[in-house]
């Protein structure tokens, strides 16, 4: 186990937010070639969140900040720090954690975005973590949020069936107690690799232009293939070292909550980890993937349902675009 400094970084709060809109299997088979069977099969989704279309990512990242701030009833002023992990962000600049700022008058924070697509929320917890276990903050707000319909070919069957809009965060506070909260994390990327999983349009490299979006640069793209192999071994390869380095396997855990990107996915970790289906968390089925929101969002689902007590072992492994992957090793704490 590492040794960290002197305080403790852990959850006090957590919550989630997901559009009312359902958007089952049968309305996408209607827009494409694809089968609610086919669908099911291949990747366990049943239906997904789509947030109006004229809502920003922001609007689901300050539902998720109020909803913190009411359940813990702390002081948006206390706040120190708010990250927001996102590949969507409202737009390029300013970042969709300087409106959430605003949004809940956190006047006192410093803000900024944390762009590592589906290892977003894992990045930003074990990140947000560093300021508290430092000494230098007390208070920080993570959220991972995501409307990926606003960046889905609706005709790209590939693609548009896998994703869904949400978010998820936590309040993170100092305990003088180092032995709850982050315990350790491993956490990768591999930017050899870009070419598998992208939105390619927007940026420095293809400007907006006529030409970017009659190519449908805009859109996510993927090899679908190459992710699922990918995710697969690194899932499970991250989450295994991490409990195995600190002299854990998966019967000490309490609960796994892992991205939500395929069923299929999360079956060959949870195998690997030698895990009962009821320490895993899947919500996949209703949700979809909803990229930096999976984890928050299932975390919030457990602390709110009560699966998890104070001493608790948590892992969150995350896997994405970058290629990023990371995983987080955490002691459950007591909530506000
Ligand atoms: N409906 C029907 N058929 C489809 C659909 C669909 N929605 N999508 C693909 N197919 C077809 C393909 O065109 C292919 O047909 P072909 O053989 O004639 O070319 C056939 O199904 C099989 O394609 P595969 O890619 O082998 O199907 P697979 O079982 O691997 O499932 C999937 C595809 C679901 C995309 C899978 O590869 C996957 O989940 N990959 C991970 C991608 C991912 O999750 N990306 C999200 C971000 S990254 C992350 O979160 C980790």
């Amino acid at each position: 186990m590492q040794q960290w400094p002197k305080y403790g970084a852990f959850v006090t709060e957590a919550a989630h937010f997901l559009p009312e809109r359902v958007v089952t299997n049968a309305e996408v088979s209607e827009l494409l070639d694809t089968t609610d069977e086919w669908i099911r099969e291949r990747t366990g989704i049943e239906e997904r969140r789509f947030l109006d279309r004229e809502k920003p990512t922001s609007y689901m990242a300050i539902q998720v900040a109020t909803s913190l701030l009411e359940k813990s009833n702390i002081d948006p002023l206390t706040i120190d720090l708010v990250i927001v992990a996102t590949v969507t962000p409202d737009m390029i600049f300013p970042a969709t954690a300087c409106i959430v700022q605003a949004g809940i008058g956190a006047k006192n924070a410093w803000a900024y975005d944390l762009s590592a697509a589906c290892s977003g929320f894992v990045y930003a917890l074990v990140t947000a973590s560093q300021f508290i276990q430092s000494g230098a903050h007390r208070r920080v707000m993570v959220i991972g949020a995501d409307k990926m319909s606003s960046i889905l070919d609706m005709k790209d069957r590939n693609t548009c069936v896998l994703f869904g809009d949400g978010a998820g965060g936590v309040i993170l506070d100092r305990s003088e107690d180092s032995s709850m909260g982050l315990l350790d994390f491993l956490h990768c990327a591999d930017g050899s690799n870009t070419d598998s999983l992208n939105v390619l349009g927007g940026g420095s490299l293809n400007p907006a232009s006529h030409v970017s979006v009659d190519q449908g640069l805009h859109f996510v793209r993927q090899d679908g293939r190459s992710v699922f192999k990918f995710a697969v071994s690194k899932m499970a390869e991250v989450s295994a070292e991490l409990l195995s380095r600190n002299g854990l396997t998966g019967q000490d855990l309490r609960l796994f909550i892992p991205h939500q990107a395929n069923l299929r996915i999360i079956d060959a970790a949870a195998e690997r980890l030698k895990l009962p289906p009821e320490k895993v968390l899947v919500n996949i089925d209703r949700y979809a993937n909803t990229t930096a929101a999976t984890i928050p969002i299932a975390l919030s689902q457990a602390c709110h349902e009560e699966r998890l007590k104070a001493g608790d072992l948590l892992l969150m492994t995350g896997v994405g675009a970058g290629l990023t992957w990371g995983s987080a090793l955490y002691c459950w704490g007591e909530r506000s």
